[in-house]
């Protein structure tokens, strides 16, 4: 059966907070030498409107991490399926993350990419949920703060399941 859920965040705000992140985003990387790197896969609706709604184009790449505990829990271990493809030396790079919830994935890709030798390296991350935090990483653009719940919806999913619903949900788990 489908848990039921409600709507947190429509697409409107999306819509408004994407371009809002886009203008900060635009003016601070203008004239720079810019690469974002999208973790996949929860992240290919977010980056996709992203980097649509700067005001320059972009060099896009991907990372696919795997992180133990399917569904809703994780144990904590990061690894690498899929790495960066590109080289990053000299570059200003900006990590884009649909959600960081432990920042355990992002604590761990911010050490692998700097290891990479970046000029720079920022995060960007639509979704800063606090709840299960357990590692401190600073988060340079955030587009949503959230203190807790288990979300669906524009690229987030439950079992693979509603990724490509237009808004973001909460799920009741209960
Ligand atoms: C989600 C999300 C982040 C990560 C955040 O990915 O997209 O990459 O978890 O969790 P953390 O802060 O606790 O490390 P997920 O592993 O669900 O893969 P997916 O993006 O392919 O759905």
């Amino acid at each position: 059966m489908v848990a039921p859920k409600r709507c947190l965040i429509s697409r409107a705000e999306i819509a408004r907070r994407v371009t809002e992140l886009a203008e900060r985003i635009g003016r601070d990387y203008a004239g720079r030498d810019l690469v974002m790197v999208g973790v996949l896969k929860g992240v290919f609706i977010f980056m996709a409107d992203l980097v649509r709604a700067l005001p320059f184009s972009v060099e896009v790449d991907f990372v696919r991490l795997c992180s133990y505990g399917a569904g809703t829990t994780t144990s904590g271990e990061v690894r690498i399926t899929k790495d960066v493809e590109m080289s990053l030396q000299g570059r200003d790079v900006l990590i884009v993350e649909d959600i960081v919830d432990t920042g355990l994935s992002m604590a761990f890709l911010k050490h692998h990419l700097a290891s990479h030798q970046p000029r720079s390296l920022k995060i960007c991350c639509l979704i800063d949920k606090k709840e299960r935090r357990e590692i401190e990483v600073p988060l340079d653009y955030v587009g949503f703060p959230v203190e807790k719940g288990f979300l669906v919806g524009y690229g987030l999913d439950c079992g693979e399941q509603s990724r490509t619903l237009p808004e973001i949900y909460v799920v009741d788990k209960d």
